[in-house]
């Protein structure tokens, strides 16, 4: 299986719960390796571009307000099928439809404030992981 490697945010309501060990211990019990990592506020500005692809969804300035509204801790994941993986550890984006002991049945609060973002595909992996981190910064 080839490795990849994908971008993940623990969100502002998972950060204000003081859940990052617990999400990655989650995450490392998967298989995933965390080789970047840092704890960062966003800007608007950052959120807007990260977002821009539900720009025109009703739920986006919400969404936006949300993301700046903490701390996130932005991370680069790597492993074998690292960015599907990591979906699956995550579970479904309402916590309500996400399997048992994923990370958004174990501890989001809602389809807003879902706890976690992960990658959906290679090219938007490499775009997200570039947008937050220079290379040096990711240590495989
Ligand atoms: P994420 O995986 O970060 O990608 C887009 C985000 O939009 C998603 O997680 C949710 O947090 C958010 N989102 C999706 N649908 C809704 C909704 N109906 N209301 C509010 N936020 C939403």
């Amino acid at each position: 299986m080839a490795i990849e490697r994908t971008f993940s945010i623990i969100k502002p309501d998972a950060t204000a719960r003081n859940l990052t060990g617990a999400i990655n211990a989650m995450i490392e019990q998967a298989g995933l390796r965390i080789i970047g990592q840092k704890r960062v506020r966003i800007t608007r500005q950052q959120a807007e571009t990260f977002y821009s692809v539900h720009r025109e969804r009703p739920f986006f300035k919400e969404l936006v307000e949300f993301m700046i509204s903490g701390p996130v801790v932005v991370q680069v994941l790597e492993g074998d099928n690292a960015i599907a993986k990591y979906r699956d550890v995550m579970g479904a984006t309402d916590p309500a439809k996400a399997a048992a002991n994923t990370i958004r049945k174990v501890h989001a609060k809602s389809i807003g404030e879902n706890s976690a973002h992960g990658s959906d595909a290679p090219d938007t992996a490499a775009k997200e992981i570039a947008q937050f981190f220079a290379g040096n910064e990711i240590v495989g």
